[in-house]
């Protein structure tokens, strides 16, 4: 299979919602920003696979700039032949680039295929528990468990 790769932009957001959703408004319009990276992977004219990267600045007392995972997805017919890996090295490179603190994603520990893509790629994994924004207010259950996974670059 001939997979391709490309920048998205605006053009694409109709795209990326009819296949992944509406991951732009999921994560606050990040993505075509101008400190962003966002990647596709296609089969032909087909969207097949998505990687969006953010910089954030680190918190003190550390000074500088880390990229962050939004998102990242295969389609699931197109998954374990590597797209997930290759969108991976892309926002590696261009972390490194950049000269960024480091590329960090976080993924709650159901999301499975993640975090084990995460760890076969070498990633450091720290486990830790987020307060889900998004949950509504009379959830008691607002904690999510999950891992950071992070990789440095100096
Ligand atoms: C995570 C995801 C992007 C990986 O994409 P992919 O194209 O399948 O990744 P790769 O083919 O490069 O897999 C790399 C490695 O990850 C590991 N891996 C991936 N999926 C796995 C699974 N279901 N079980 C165990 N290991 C898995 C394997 O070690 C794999 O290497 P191998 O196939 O040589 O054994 C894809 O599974 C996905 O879209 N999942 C749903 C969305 C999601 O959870 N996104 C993360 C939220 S940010």
């Amino acid at each position: 299979m001939n997979i391709t790769y490309r920048e998205l932009d605006e053009n694409d957001y109709d795209t990326i919602k009819d296949v992944f959703g509406d991951i732009i408004k999921k994560y606050n319009l990040s993505y075509f920003r101008e400190k962003s990276f966002t990647y596709g992977a296609f089969d032909g004219q087909k969207l097949v696979g998505i990687i969006s990267v953010v910089v954030l600045p680190l918190l003190s007392p550390l000074v500088g700039e880390e990229a962050f995972i939004n998102y990242v997805g295969v389609l699931s017919a197109y998954r374990r032949q590597g797209i997930g890996s290759r969108l991976m090295e892309m926002a590696e490179k261009w972390t490194k680039e950049r000269e960024l603190f480091q590329l960090r994603g976080w993924s709650s520990t159901y999301t499975v295929e993640a975090i084990m893509m995460a760890n076969k790629l070498k990633y450091a994994l720290a486990h830790s528990i987020i307060y889900d924004v998004d949950a509504p207010l009379d959830d008691k259950d607002k904690f999510i468990i999950g891992y950071n996974w992070v990789k440095r670059f100096d």
